[in-house]
């Protein structure tokens, strides 16, 4: 048996699965409009942020702190791609309802099952729009005496954000639109479209 293998051999079975070959499932979804972050690059940036996490966090493994529910895809990605012992937990916060902007107001629906005293807590985040869901998790986690709190959140929408944030990690800038899938929905649905693609669709408010 060949011993597990990182890099390229990882990007030669992507390229395989997501390349010419490859059919988009997704491309007669009506609400659905085009590719923002394709997966092979999804793919490909996680990998990269996985190895600037193991080398950032040696010697001190990481408690990652995913927030559900857009966070899951993320989070089960990049928790592979760090070569250290981390643990996971996970909160969910509610700012959004079913609508497409910010209420602005921030819930606890599920709190952490650990004690963060004197850990090195990484909250992995999927979108950063306003701002301010972060800042408040922030203020709410550091509360609870880390030792560390860093953020690592895979999209920062543009020229949104109306609270200065410190974001250590980010994944990649995107324009200001409305977008689903890897783990993002609107009203629940297309979290699982495999990339990250535009919502077109019709705007439902709680
Ligand atoms: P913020 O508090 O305005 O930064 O909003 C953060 C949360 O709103 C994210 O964690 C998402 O759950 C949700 N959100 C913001 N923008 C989008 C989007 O374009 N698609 C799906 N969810 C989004
Ligand atoms: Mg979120």
């Amino acid at each position: 048996m060949s011993p597990p293998d990182e890099g390229g051999g990882l990007q030669e079975r992507q390229g395989r699965s997501g390349g010419a070959v490859s059919i988009d499932r997704w491309q007669d979804e009506p609400d659905l409009g085009e590719v923002v972050v394709p997966e092979d690059v999804l793919h490909k940036r996680v990998a990269e942020l996985g190895d600037e996490l193991t080398a950032d966090y040696d010697g001190r493994p990481p408690l990652l702190v995913g927030v559900l529910k857009g966070a899951f895809v993320f989070m089960s990605d990049l928790a592979r791609a760090i070569r250290l012992p981390v643990e996971v937990d996970v909160m969910a916060v509610a700012s959004y309802g079913s609508a497409t902007a910010t209420s602005g107001v921030v819930r606890i629906v599920k709190d952490l099952d650990s004690d963060l005293t004197d850990r090195h807590v990484l909250v992995v985040e999927d979108i950063v729009d306003s701002g301010l869901t972060l800042s408040y998790l922030r203020r709410n986690l550091l509360a609870r005496q880390p030792a560390s709190l860093e953020v690592c959140a895979l999209l920062v929408k543009e020229g949104r954000q109306r609270a200065r944030l410190d974001l250590r990690y980010v994944g990649f800038h995107i324009p200001p639109d409305f977008v689903v899938g890897y783990g993002l929905d609107v009203a629940e649905r297309y979290r699982n479209v495999p990339d990250i693609r535009v919502y077109r669709g019709p705007v439902t408010v709680d």
